[in-house]
């Protein structure tokens, strides 16, 4: 077993718990296998649990409205459209479109196409040209940009709303003081500590997977 500090969930205990959750739909399980056929990056998908927990997250909240910021396979696209209301939908936004292509084929196979409106381009570009307001904005693009993310969309979601963003532990790197040299490293320390001091809202870092902020947008 990896003895590193920075391992948050033993890998036996990981696959228990994966052994003990309901099975992804067979549409997921192809994307992620494929994902990790065609891509450089497959470990960036959020996978079965994070993505089991991104849509009962959904379904608890009952959204109208989502924005995903950082769509890659589609993967957690496809798990928090899963919550919306009938009428609902879900935005994502991705700058290769080499990936929105590869996301569109799945969306469309999830029964997904009239629900899920894909962007392509610089979310910092393509956020300030959404109406919202939004239930959950889910933020998992480059982790430079968090905290301008942040700035860009707390305005459009809605009193009482959700953000949730992934990697906000980094491998355990926001632990280590030199990695903050790193930009990503970087980004993701002052987006928690902006975050947990920031008086519109209230957070909760899960330390599931590569870490989850979950913040509330005070009423
Ligand atoms: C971690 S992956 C997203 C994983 C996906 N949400 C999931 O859980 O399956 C990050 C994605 O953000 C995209 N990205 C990076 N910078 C971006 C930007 N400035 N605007 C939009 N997308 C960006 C990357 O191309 C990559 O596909």
């Amino acid at each position: 077993m990896d003895e590193s500090p920075y391992v948050l969930v033993s890998p036996l205990i990981e696959a228990y718990a994966e052994a003990h959750t309901t099975d992804e739909p067979e549409v997921l399980a192809r994307l992620r296998r494929d994902t990790h056929l065609r891509t450089h990056m497959p470990q960036m998908l959020s996978g079965h649990l994070q993505g089991m927990l991104l849509r009962m997250l959904s379904q608890m909240i009952r959204p109208g409205m989502i924005l995903e910021i950082g769509t890659f396979t589609g993967y957690s696209a496809i798990c928090l459209a899963a919550g919306l209301m009938p009428t609902g939908k879900l935005h994502t936004i991705e700058i290769n479109p080499e990936m929105v292509e590869f996301a569109s084929g799945y969306i469309n196979e999830a029964g997904l196409k009239s629900q899920v409106i894909m962007h392509t381009g610089d979310a910092m570009e393509i956020i300030p040209t959404l109406p919202g307001p939004f239930d959950i904005v889910f933020i998992d693009a480059n982790k430079e940009n968090y905290t301008r993310y942040f700035d860009l969309i707390i305005d459009k979601i809605r009193p009482g709303g959700w953000l949730i963003a992934d990697n906000t532990l980094w491998y355990g790197r926001v632990l280590d003081k030199d990695a903050e040299n790193d930009k990503e490293t970087a980004g993701i320390v002052a987006f928690n500590k902006y975050v947990h001091s920031h008086p519109a809202v209230e957070n909760l870092l899960l330390p599931v997977r590569d870490g989850l902020m979950v913040i509330r947008k005070k009423e």
